[in-house]
This record gives structure tokens, sequence and C-alpha cells, in this order.
């Protein structure tokens, strides 16, 4: 049961009807349920929650789709059935009304994401802005977005006694779901066992410790029997989080030959009473072009809805798309090439910390992406190629994300039969994590890798941070190298030579096993140097004059994540991201109604996704680039970088096929008309 108000009070629930339904067997609300702590913030400390503050703590309605009650039953079809006999009267309250009205509300939130301040400068913008040349002022707008994984969240939570729990649950970090689990709970960590060898898609939206899985282990102790609960997919869009609607404004000064003198980016997305999760958009404008005066803002106005989360590059999803098309915006005023604009303005170093970069490719992914698009062809004038009544535009963009190191460990053991078992916390959810590190593994054991099982998803294995922020390859790869380099260099000591067998060293020993440990800890620091991917998007859209639909008709991404660790994987993320770039550009928005607060089509027919017809051949490759500093593999991140910059590339090609400027995400038809 869930709330169908926003803002509000529970004034009377009855639970009578559906307790005396067949099947079931306990019903929880705030009536009976036990009061939970305020949990942690991942977005904020260590914790493992995003939404902080847990249902049936109290009658106080946050937002739509807040669970009020949770009905077990024997079967999911009578719990069905009792859950809709459950009678709910609510005292509402005044909904506060979407983010563009209440910007006089706006907050800076307090430093988040281990160090991101809701304000930076560098240089004096305002000065220099004020004597720049050329000048671009916009404001660029992006919607509520969903993650929409295929697989929904669900839990299956059994007891061993009262003091034990063992939790199934969907989680990009089953290490991460089990703290936010024993948080919630008041257990020891160690009393709780969370574990997922798969999961069927995450893109962030499992990267937090959400409500469902902690209702499902206290409805569980609640009957004393294990609980499976699974959302549907109406849920899925109000119990999981979000990517937050945003609201950026931008300032481009520049002289007349393109040099940026001058940036200010800022920012507004959606807090909530329920917890925090600033949307972190104007981070890839501090980076990304050598600035020196430079200011960012970020705030937050808080509405009656749940709380945001991580979504596929957060920050840089809807910041490229403002940074990306405010650069195209100036090389028009400009009457300068898109690229040639970007190459005046190339950092050599990272502007925000004057570190040098442990790698940057971007060069070549211009120069490599423009020779393979045939970009020289193009004629820079709005509406010059036409096919038909299609109208025919190019476009093109930076690509740009951090892959972010986090903690990892991982355990590498060489058993008697010469073979070898590999474990890391870590989760695969869909981007080859089980592959890739079975290649690492193998390749530093001197192993075939069908000699080598590399497991995953149990937070009793060695600790993995979440899976995300593009971290799996960069943290966990180098943690996975390490243990084996251990535990073959244990196996060498006691080899006769270099080529005895690790079965003949292990027999000859006696030993059924050996174990070596590996750990990446400092990994951020990557040795003084700023680790950041990078990539060039270039798309050809085709527009129907008459009906101002855009048509994706060509897209290539050129991508710079140093090492490839394996071709097929990295570019299947790569693709995967410039189709979520589609989307985002194109199709995706939840709408929201604004004086109710409540999603209006919880259903994946009134969100549009790209499906095949939407999607022409995208190609990708990743330019050549030894990266010496991010790792002892040389390898940065793949997983988030396909995204960025895609949907700036569109809105630039829609420009140059008809000569208007959309700044506010998705590019409609009836935007266009
Ligand atoms: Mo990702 S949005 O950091 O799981």
């Amino acid at each position: 049961m869930q709330s169908p108000i926003a803002r509000g009070r529970i004034a009377r629930l009855d639970t009578a009807a559906a307790a005396a339904a067949p099947g079931v067997l306990g019903i929880l609300s705030h009536l009976n349920a036990p009061r939970l702590p305020h949990l942690k913030s991942a977005v904020y400390e260590e914790g493992a929650a995003i939404q902080t503050v847990l249902p049936l703590g109290d009658d106080a309605i946050h937002y739509v789709g807040q669970p009020i009650a949770v009905v077990v039953a024997e079967t999911w079809e009578q719990a069905q059935h009792a859950a809709a006999l459950v009678r709910a009267e609510y005292q509402p309250g005044q909904v506060r009304g979407p983010l563009e009205t209440r910007l006089n509300e706006a907050y800076p939130p307090r430093p988040f994401f281990g160090g991101i301040t809701a304000d930076y400068a560098r240089g004096d913008p305002a000065a220099a802005l004020g004597a720049a040349a050329i000048r671009v002022e916009q404001t660029y707008t992006t919607p509520v977005e969903h993650h929409n994984p295929m697989e929904p969240h669900a839990a299956i939570a059994v007891w061993h006694g009262a003091g034990e729990l063992t939790v199934y649950d969907t989680t990009q970090g089953a290490a991460w779901s089990r703290q936010g689990l024993a948080e919630a709970l008041e257990l020891a960590a160690d009393k709780v066992r969370v574990i997922c060898p798969f999961v069927g898609g995450g893109f962030g939206t499992k990267g937090g410790t959400w409500p469902y899985a902690i209702l499902a282990a206290l409805a569980a102790r609640h009957v004393g029997r294990p609980v499976k609960l699974v959302l549907t997919r109406a849920q899925m869009f109000t119990s999981v989080g979000y990517r937050s609607q945003t609201l950026q404004e931008l300032q481009l000064g520049a002289l007349p030959e393109g040099t940026l003198t001058a940036i200010t980016h800022s920012s507004t997305s959606i807090g909530s009473e329920v917890g925090e999760s600033p949307e972190p958009a104007p981070e890839v404008t501090k980076i990304l072009y050598a600035c020196p005066n430079l200011e960012t803002h970020l705030r937050l106005v808080q509405l009656d809805l749940g709380v945001p989360t991580s979504m596929r590059a957060p920050g840089e999803a809807p910041g490229t798309f403002a940074l990306e098309s405010a650069m195209d915006e100036l090389a028009i005023a400009l009457d300068i090439d898109p690229i040639e604009l970007r190459l005046r303005n190339y950092a050599d170093t990272d502007p925000a910390s004057g570190m040098p970069w442990s790698s940057n490719g971007l060069r070549e992914c211009y120069a490599q992406g423009a020779e393979c698009f045939d970009w020289a062809r193009r004629n820079p004038r709005p509406r010059s190629m036409r096919d038909g009544r299609w109208l025919v535009g190019w476009g093109m963009a930076t690509a740009s994300y951090p892959t972010h190191g986090f903690p990892a460990q991982a355990t590498a053991t060489i058993t008697a039969d010469g073979r070898a078992v590999v474990r890391s916390a870590t989760a695969d959810l869909g981007t080859g994590q089980y592959t890739v590190m079975t290649q690492v593994a193998a390749d530093a054991l001197g192993l075939r890798p069908d000699q080598v099982k590399f497991e995953l998803g149990d937070s009793d294995m060695p600790y993995a941070f979440v899976a995300g922020g593009s971290s799996g390859v960069r943290s966990v790869g180098p943690a996975v190298r390490a243990a084996c380099e251990a535990a073959r260099a244990k196996l060498l000591r006691l080899a006769t030579s270099e080529d005895e067998s690790y079965a003949s060293i292990l027999a000859r020993h006696g030993l059924a096993e050996v174990t070596g440990e590996g750990s990446v800890d400092e990994v951020e620091a990557a040795d003084g140097h700023r680790v950041n991917a990078f990539g060039a998007q270039f798309v050809e859209v085709r527009v129907d004059a008459d009906l101002g639909l855009v048509r994706v008709s060509r897209a290539l991404g050129v991508f710079d994540i140093g090492q490839v660790l394996n071709p097929k994987t990295a570019r299947s993320q790569a693709i995967g991201g410039i189709v979520w770039g589609i989307g985002m550009a194109l199709l995706e928005r939840t709408a929201i109604h604004p004086t109710l607060g409540a999603v209006v089509s919880t259903n994946l027919t009134g969100y549009l996704l790209p499906v095949h017809a939407d999607v022409p051949a995208v190609d990708a490759f990743f330019v050549d680039v030894r990266d010496p500093y991010v790792n002892s593999l040389g390898a940065k991140g793949a997983g988030e970088l396909g995204i960025t910059g895609v949907a700036a590339a569109i809105a630039n090609a829609v420009y140059h096929a008809t000569g208007k400027r959309i700044r506010d995400l998705p590019i409609s038809p009836e935007k266009l008309l």
C-alpha cells in the first residue's frame, strides 16, 4: 500500500478487513512497525542509503508512493488482494509545486560525494564576463528521468533466529547493501549477509539501500518466515530514486578568436524531505576547458517528492548537455568550427587542481572522430543540408567522465588442480565485470581464462565499494591483479623452477591451496594526477521539416578510457551509453503533476525509451592511450562516459539541421514546430 498524496498525514488506517483476508500472515504499518533510525547518507557520510528517512515511522506523508503498509500473505495474489482491502484516510497538505516556480526557496547543499561544494570559484569571472568581447548567456533544462532497468528491485529476507539475517537483494554492491540493512535494523554488520550474483541492470538506482529491502527484512521478522518483496513496474517509478530535473544557467565569455575568458554555471536540482542527493551538473565545467575565471553553483529546492539518486553519469550527463550546447552557441556566434573552438580552449592540465592528467587522449578523439565522420565536409550554415523533406544536421560535443576510484579488495586462491578462484564483493550489472576480472586474473596468474573462476556479489567476500562511478575496472581491477600476484608469488617461492606448474608445487608441499590478498585504497590519488576519461561524440540527425520529428541517422563516439581490457564489453558499454544519450535527447521525461506531486505515467508506455527503430547503426571506438598513473592496469572506466555529450551533440545537430536551438530536453516534435 502506497500513499496517493504527496504531503500530509494518515488520518485513519484500517487494516482489519485486510488482516481477515485469505492467506494473510501479517500486516506492518506505522501502527505496529518498529521505529527505525534515520540512516546515514551515502551522499554525505559513509552511509549506504540515499533515502535516509524510512517509512512506517509515523503518520507523516512526504511523497506519492510512500509505503504506508506492507501486507504479507502466502501467495502474491493473496497479498495483492488483501492490500486492496487496507483502508486509509488522509489529511492532505499543500503540495509544493514545480521546481521552476520555487527558485526563491533554493538553498545550497552541504559538501557531498567527498568534497563537492555548493559554490566554487577561480579567478574573477564577473569582471572577465564584463570585459568579454562575446558572451553566451542561456538557461538549459533537463527533466526528471527514471533508470528503468528491466529487472525490478527485489529482496528475499531470511532470518536465522532473531539476530542474523540473509538478504538476496538486487544491488550494485552487496557489502554496501549489507551496511545499510545493518544500520537500519541496528545489527552488527557481520550479522547481515547480502547475496547478489547477477543484476538485471542498475544504472545507479541499485547503488544504495532502499526501503523495500528493509521492509522485506522487517516483514520476515514480523511473520517469522522468509519474505519475498518484488517492486512492480509502477512502484519502480516511486520507490528507488530518479535523476533529478535540472535548471542550469550558463554564461560564457570569450575573446573574438575564441579563447574562453569566463564561465559561470549554476544548477538547481530537486531536494526532498526523506533524503538529499544533489545532481552535480557543473562538475564537468570546472575541468573541461582551460578557462581562468570560472564559478559554479549548486542549489536545491525542496519538493514533496522522493529523493533523487545517481543515474548513469550523474552530473556529467545533464552538465555536458548544458556546457556543450553553450559551446556550440559560442562557436556559431564567433563563426568558428566547433572542434576548433574546443581545441583553442584545450586543457593540457586539470584547470581546477592544476594537476597533470593521468592521461588525456581527447585531441586524438576529436581528430579520429572528425576523420571517421567526415566532419570536414560539413557546411556550417544551418539548413544547408537537405534530403527531400528531411533537414539534415551534423553536431558534435565533448564527452567527459572522471571514472572514480573507490576502495576494493580481492582474494585469489590457487587450488590443487592448478586452477584459481578469485573473489571480490563487487557486482556485474551487465557491464562485463565477470568477464573482465576473469581476464585480469588469468593474465596475472599466467592461466587461461577457463582455468579461472571469478566470483562476486556476496557481502562475505572481500570488500568492494558499490559498483558505480565507473569504478569497477579502475578499482576492482588492480585489487584482483594484486591478489593474483600475491598468490602467484607465494607459490613461486616454493617452486623448483620458473615453469613448475601450480599443481605440482602444491602437491610437493602437501598444500590444498594457497591464497593471496590484494587491495586498493587511495586510488583517487593516482600519484598526484587527475584521472578523467574523455571522448568526442558525432551525430547526424534528420528532421522532418513539417512534423518536427527528429531521427538520429548516424552516431559515432570516439573515447579515451586508457587501456581497453576487453574490446567487446567496452564497446558494448560505449554504444549502450550513446543509446542512453539518444533517449535523453529525444524521448525520456518523467512527467510529474505540478500540484499533486504524482508521477503521471508509472509505466513504460508513458515513459518513452529508445527502441530499435530509434537507434541507427551506432559506432564507437577507442583511441590508443597509455596511462601510467591511474592504476597497475593503465585502465580508466568505461561505464558512464558514453552517455556524456550525446544530448548536446544531438541538440547541436538539430540546430544545424533546422536553425532552431532547443535548450529544454527532451527535443520533442512540438518544440521544433
Ligand atoms: Mo552509477 S549512476 O555511479 O551506478
